[in-house]
């Protein structure tokens, strides 16, 4: 039995889910958990990440785009469901759909997004073909806040990994996916247990301002501790 449950999370997903479960599971394994799984939303009825929730008892819901008349209409349903489930924190997860700013308002600085690219480069999809069609040494993912501007908050931890010469778009994906779990574990335990803000594009955590992402095993261990010296400044 957990001693303690932690921040309360909400995900947001559309399909596979492996990142909600290697989140939930990594939180499971822990006596004292730094935070916990509240709810899953998937725009998407088939989704996978839907199954996942079930098995794992974390309660969930489908939010279709079109059984809504507008963009706005969805949002506003997404937004209520969000704030029932009194979220500390909201991760989006493979959620592929980008929020208006009135959708993003309510959360402000309380929602982040994992993507497979070291960011700011290769926003949007197809990441790991346009690395390797830039000739790219280094891939990685990154965690960013979420803003109106897809893919383009201010990022949070990053983890990065060697292009080898023999990789295709499958290999890198398969090599960066496990990575992405433990990037997001750490980062939502960083999260869960610091005073970690982001206004005004502007990134503190404890009060001192973030320069540079955090990178998983070197400024962020796996447990969301701080490694070394930040550059904060
Ligand atoms: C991940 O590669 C994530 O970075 C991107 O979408 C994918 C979601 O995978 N945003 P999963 O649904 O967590 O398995």
């Amino acid at each position: 039995m957990a001693k303690t449950d932690g921040a309360r999370l909400a995900v947001l997903v559309s399909g596979r889910g492996s990142n909600f479960e290697a989140l939930h599971l990594g939180l499971h394994a822990l006596d004292d958990r730094p935070a916990h799984i509240v709810g899953l939303i998937s725009d998407q009825p088939q989704a996978l990440a839907l199954e996942k929730a079930e098995r794992f008892a974390v309660p969930s819901q489908v939010i279709e785009r079109n059984r809504y008349e507008s963009k706005a209409a969805f949002e506003s349903a997404l937004v209520a469901a969000l704030k029932t489930l009194e979220p500390n924190w909201i991760v989006l997860a493979g959620f592929m759909r980008v929020l208006s700013a009135d959708a993003i308002a309510p959360f402000a600085g309380r929602m982040i997004n994992i993507h497979p690219s070291l960011l700011p480069k290769h926003r949007g999809l197809h990441t790991h073909e346009r690395v390797l069609a830039a000739r790219e040494a280094v891939h990685g993912a990154s965690i960013h806040f979420v803003t109106p501007e897809l893919d383009g908050g201010p990022v949070l931890s990053q983890v990065t990994m060697a292009v080898e010469d023999n990789d295709d778009p499958d290999t890198l994906a398969k090599r960066l996916l496990p990575l992405e779990h433990r990037l997001m574990r750490a980062t939502v335990a960083l999260l869960a247990t610091n005073e970690v803000k982001c206004v005004h594009g502007e990134i503190t955590i404890n009060g001192q301002v973030l320069r540079q992402p955090l990178r998983l095993g070197h400024d962020l261990d796996d447990h969301g501790q701080r490694m070394g010296q930040p550059d904060t400044r």
